[in-house]
């Protein structure tokens, strides 16, 4: 087995991508829009999978932990409060020749186009927000923006999940949503974009417990990256520096992953200590401290925010699970995605689709199956060899084969695992229990 050279995997993982309906460019037909990207029936799945593990493993399974789902637009006053309308920004850089423009940080050269080789102008700060008008007034007081973090929503929504839940601390809020950045150089294909997807976490505490939960929380991110089966060789924690630390950060941590196109941020984890509660409260005119009835003190709680984008989970996923190997005699592409997050558990095909006794104890294997685990797909396209070829690309873990066996000796079905190709038989009325094990 062969993992691909890393100049050309990305090449094969956007083909693959598109081919096979996990993400194609946004609006294509219309030659695109930079920095946009349509997920497909695919990618939506394997999203959803992603998204679903984290609210459950995160929220639901946890009696800390409160979902929220703000708006996308919020009063610009947020973003004020925040520090974003001043210091959200990228250092910006224009060609004198050809006027193309370049995030100046992420130049070898800070002088040269990289494209024309003309003299670049001076950097300037260039804020990333979307800015829109709310409502049909365009003066400055209807001016909005679409949220450059999902954590805004959550900060402006602590005093209410306080006064209907009345959680005691410490406790989160959890909220998966769309942001906006309107980044000055969109690359590497669903790794840096303008409209991204987040999970994020703010967990309020005692400013006390600041090292002790920022240590538990490493762990917990460090343990999801494990359960979604990423490998762990390739995941790698900086220590940011504080000149590099985002503007209301006292420490944070990037878990970077070995991605085709280098070690790049995949998630971060950021003490943001009372700094949003703080200027929100001052800001609004609303007191969004907490009394703790025990001690009956009051005090701004402190906050630990681990933050996860969701485009760069699936893309780490894709690119750690792409294989290409020869099974038998053919070579053939498949993705080792954990059965966790693979967007089809199972595939169920009739031997011959010419034949309608295969064809209809197929179809009723694959409605029982169906029922139970959900993401099963039915395929009689084609032969048996090509059909696993398209579940391999996939990910799908297993694929059955309904066979003359099957319906005259009631023998059984073939299951075949996609990483080893290996086939066993399993009887009809164990298959359910067999691929509840294998999968989980
Ligand atoms: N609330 C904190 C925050 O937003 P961030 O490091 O700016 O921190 C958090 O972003 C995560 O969002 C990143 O670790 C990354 O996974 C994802 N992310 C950020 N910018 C992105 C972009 N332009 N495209 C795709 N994902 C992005």
């Amino acid at each position: 087995m062969t993992k691909e050279p890393e100049n050309n995997l990305m090449e094969k993982i956007v083909a693959l991508s598109k081919r096979r309906g996990f993400v194609y460019q946004g609006s294509e037909i219309y030659g695109g829009l930079s920095g946009t990207w349509d997920y497909g029936p695919l990618g939506v799945a394997l999203k959803k999978n992603i998204e679903n593990l984290w609210w459950k493993r995160f929220v639901s399974d946890r009696e800390d932990m409160y979902g929220v789902d703000a708006a996308i637009l919020m009063n610009q006053e947020v973003w004020k409060a925040s520090g974003h309308t001043t210091t959200f920004s990228d250092p910006l850089v224009e060609c004198m020749k050809c006027k193309r423009r370049f995030r100046a940080d992420q130049l070898t050269d800070p002088k040269t186009c990289p494209d024309c080789k003309g003299k670049l102008g001076e950097a300037r700060q260039f804020n990333m927000m979307f800015k829109t008008h709310s409502g049909a007034t365009e003066d400055e007081t209807a001016v909005s923006y679409l949220r450059p973090e999902t954590a805004g929503g959550m900060f402006v929504n602590f005093k209410n999940v306080l006064d209907s839940l009345h959680p005691k601390l410490p406790f989160g809020l959890a909220q998966i949503g769309k942001a906006f950045r309107n980044e000055i150089a969109p690359r590497d294909f669903i790794f840096r974009v303008r409209e991204l997807e987040q999970m994020e976490i703010e967990y309020f505490i005692p400013e006390k417990l600041w090292e002790e939960q920022f240590e538990y929380w490493r762990k917990e991110m460090l343990d999801w990256m494990k359960s979604i089966g990423l490998s762990s060789s390739k995941i790698h924690e900086l220590e940011v520096a504080p000149e590099d630390r985002a503007h209301y950060s006292k420490r944070t941590i990037d878990f970077e992953f070995d991605f085709p196109f280098g070690r790049k941020e995949l998630y971060g984890l950021a003490y943001r200590t009372d700094f949003d509660l703080t200027n929100h409260s001052k800001a609004s005119g609303v007191d969004l401290s907490y009394f703790d009835d025990e001690t009956k003190e009051r005090f701004m709680p402190h906050v630990i925010e681990p933050t996860f984008g969701v485009g760069r989970t699936m893309l780490a996923l894709l690119c750690d699970a792409y294989t290409e190997d020869t099974l038998g005699e053919e070579p053939r592409i498949f993705l080792k995605l954990s059965p966790a997050v693979a967007p089809v558990k199972v595939a169920v095909f009739p031997l011959l689709k010419n034949k309608p006794q295969l064809v209809e104890k197929a179809k009723e294997v694959f409605t029982m199956l169906k029922k139970e685990f959900g993401a099963v797909v039915f395929d009689d396209n084609g032969n048996i060899g090509k059909r696993y070829r398209r579940q391999d690309e996939i990910g799908t873990p297993f694929c059955i084969t309904v066979d003359f066996d099957t319906v005259e000796k009631d023998a059984g079905v073939t299951v075949r695992g996609r990483d080893t190709g290996k086939q066993e038989r399993v009887v009809i009325s164990e298959l359910s229990a067999f691929l509840k094990k294998a999968l989980s």
